[in-house]
């Protein structure tokens, strides 16, 4: 079943790599309201990407043979839908999203962690200006993502620290008060390198700078509470989350302590009831209708049929810019995997290589590349209907004036003879002048960058991820890629002996002795 829905895809797709996206719009007078979709104060608009409606129900079938429905269903009930690692996969019960089995211990665990919060922003630990939240991957991305685009609110000063380089840390204590600070130590497992030995450093820094006992300064937020108490981090202040809750998942847990701090619990409760607003639409949604099943399915389409190797990510906003980084991993630890589910070597490529930058900036640095290099790098934009400033008019008209004709240039192109218009008859300079157009991208437009929108907004990633990874066939919740590096870091550390290759071995001997 599912190789006859392939099979017709890959049909599908050679006859679209014929179609111009101009012809697709021209033939059909209802395609952008087809092809646009609207949930949670957020306009998805994927008429400019390249599909027709015979591709579009051939997709549709495609996620009938995979059973896009019962995986949908299995994940949302907390069945195992990480089967490398015999999980379940309960990040949307952290929003409310699920039976109570799951959402009722979800519920405990962030009211431990509100009362954490109103305590601390009530100064009832001491006069808490900033707060140093140390992690990394999972346990950093989010946050700082959320931290950046919502602002600083009424609360402490955060810095996250992620990076082993000390310049990190450096850069964050050098602008913090010791006996002001909170550390907060976010670590999954509560064994990563990074962040422990970030920890030890940051721990260090405050007793050097008069805190008796920095220990008493510490929340932990883990999944391993065992290992957090024999740190020395006291019962009342460690923060637990579920084993199944993967780490890239995990904003909508105590992992996103730095932002309720922040910005108080009703900022950081609002972002989770966006959230579970795209949990339902993602449940209930018909297929076509439904905005992260069909993101997934035109990824599938764009990168693993037509070919495309790399999606763009340009938000036309600043406080999205912390984005692409965060995409990254949500999108390329999920689903950059070469085996299904049970282990069988994919054929067909799995998760592009997601990149970008904010707009108007990248205009002016990668664009040219977009639209008249040799490569087609599908690009999806974002916008905010509000603009984030109180500046005049003018910032804001420009911007999303930009944004949009951004899309719009690299649809449409300049064709040779439009150039030599423009070029006093001369071929070479037409020829540089010329566009080849007919490039895909997708726009998503927000109404405002409020939390519950930002909820929704990354909710939909989540999905969009998932779903993708389900139509592949691949699993979206390990990630043991990272280990082997993990491993022959330590080996390489402690002198590698026989392990090492010629070329490792000589960098450590010059760098290291
Ligand atoms: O190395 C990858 C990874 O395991 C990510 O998946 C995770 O988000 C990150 O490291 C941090 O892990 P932890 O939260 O356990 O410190």
């Amino acid at each position: 079943m599912a190789d006859a829905a392939w099979s017709a895809l890959d049909t599908q797709a050679a006859a679209l790599r014929r179609t111009r996206l101009a012809d697709l719009f021209a033939a059909d007078p209802d395609r952008v309201a087809r092809l646009s979709i609207e949930a949670s104060g957020i306009l998805f608009d994927f008429s400019k990407m390249r599909v027709d409606s015979a591709t579009l129900s051939q997709l549709g079938a495609l996620a009938g043979t995979a059973d896009l429905p019962g995986w949908r269903s299995r994940l949302f009930a907390g069945e195992i839908v990480n089967q490398s690692e015999g999980r379940a996969a309960t990040h949307a019960a952290e929003r409310g999203t699920g039976p109570t089995a799951l959402t009722t211990p979800a519920a405990q665990a962030r009211a431990k962690m509100h009362a954490l919060v109103e305590a601390v922003r009530a100064g009832a630990h001491g006069d808490i200006r900033h707060v140093l939240h140390v992690g990394i991957g999972g346990s950093a991305l989010g946050p700082a993502l959320l931290l950046d685009a919502l602002g600083r609110g009424d609360g402490p000063e955060v810095a996250v620290v992620a990076n082993i380089d000390g310049v990190a840390m450096e850069a964050a204590t050098r602008r913090f008060d010791p006996s002001k600070t909170l550390l907060v130590i976010v670590s999954k497992t509560f064994t990563t390198v990074e962040t422990m030995t970030n920890a030890a450093s940051a721990l260090a820094w405050m007793r050097s700078g008069g805190v008796a006992d920095p220990l008493a300064r510490c929340v932990a937020v883990t999944a391993a509470p065992d290992r957090a108490r024999a740190y020395g981090v006291s019962e009342d202040r460690i923060l637990p989350f579920a084993e199944s809750v993967g780490g890239r998942y995990s904003l909508w847990s105590a992992v996103g302590v730095p932002v309720a701090l922040a910005l108080g619990w009703p900022a950081f409760q609002a972002l989770l009831d966006g959230a579970a607003a795209m949990d339902k639409h993602f449940a209930d949604a018909p297929f076509a209708r439904n905005a992260p099943a069909l993101a997934a399915a035109l990824d599938v389409l764009t990168y693993s049929l037509l070919g495309a190797e790399s999606r763009g990510v340009f938000a036309y906003d600043e406080r999205l810019k912390l984005l692409p980084s965060y995409l990254q991993q949500l999108e390329m630890e999920s689903n950059g995997k070469s085996v299904t589910r049970d282990g069988t070597p994919v054929t067909r490529p799995t998760a592009p290589v997601t990149w970008g930058g904010v707009g108007t900036d990248a205009q002016h640095a990668v664009f040219q590349l977009l639209h008249q290099g040799t490569r087609e790098v599908p690009v999806e934009f974002l916008a905010v209907i509000e603009p984030g400033h109180g500046l005049g008019p003018a910032h804001h008209r420009q911007l999303l004036a930009n944004c949009f004709a951004q899309g719009a240039a690299l649809m449409r192109g300049r064709s040779f003879e439009e150039a030599l218009a423009l070029s006093n008859g001369d071929a070479a300079l037409a020829a540089a002048k010329t566009f080849p157009g007919d490039r895909p991208s997708a726009t998503i437009l927000l109404d405002r960058l409020d939390p519950a929108t930002l909820g929704a907004l990354l909710a939909f990633y989540e999905h969009r991820t998932f779903a993708a990874a389900v139509l592949l066939g691949i699993n979206p919740f390990d990630q043991w890629g990272v280990e082997l590096g993990k491993e022959m870091a330590k080996a390489v550390e402690t002198g590698g002996g026989a392990t090492l290759d010629a070329s490792t071995a000589a960098l450590m001997q010059r760098a290291l002795g």
